[in-house]
């Protein structure tokens, strides 16, 4: 991909403030360890990866959202680099974070996506924040079972990311 095209997805990232829109006290930085990946660095790292990777039909899930920091950089992989509409490109993408605060800020951001609220580390786990949908939607992505248990034993199934 050309340097343009990393230079615009930069400048679509940056419409959207660096760590803005959400309240973050010390304490619950502390707590959630809320430090989203500049997009400079965002941008370094996906530019690493071969792109075909995040191509028409290919998933990426962030397993700890934040405010979408590399899905709103995927999601612009999918339409400036492999030609996808919008809509398509974010069937293809999904996120998960623990603070709905966070969540809904990451859907807005990409206009979409199916981006939950959960608890990665114990997908089954019930959350009191979590939506009847974000509830069902875990559940669709993880199961119900007891095992596997963390999000490592999704990814080594090549449940959650293809
Ligand atoms: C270091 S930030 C990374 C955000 C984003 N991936 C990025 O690189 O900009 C970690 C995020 O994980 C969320 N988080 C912490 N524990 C979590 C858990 N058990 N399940 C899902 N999300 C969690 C926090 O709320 C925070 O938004």
């Amino acid at each position: 991909m050309s340097r343009g095209l990393w230079d615009e997805i930069g400048t679509r990232m940056r419409s959207h403030g660096y760590m803005k829109g959400v309240e973050r006290t010390v304490e619950r930085v502390r707590r959630t360890g809320e430090i989203f990946t500049p997009t400079d660095l965002v941008i370094e790292m996906i530019s690493e990866i071969p792109l075909d990777a995040l191509g028409p039909g290919r998933t990426i899930l962030d397993p700890a959202c934040g405010d979408g920091q590399f899905l709103v950089a995927a999601k612009w992989v999918k339409v400036l680099h492999h030609g996808m509409i919008e809509a398509d490109a974010l069937t293809d993408i999904y996120g998960i974070d623990i603070m709905r605060d966070n969540v809904e800020l990451c859907r807005l951001r990409l206009g979409g996506g199916t981006i939950v609220v959960g608890d990665a580390l114990q997908p089954a786990r019930f959350l009191p924040e979590q939506s009847e949908e974000d509830r069902r939607r875990m559940l669709a992505l993880f199961g119900d079972a007891s095992e596997p248990q963390t999000l490592f034993d999704f990814v080594d199934q090549e449940v959650a990311i293809s």
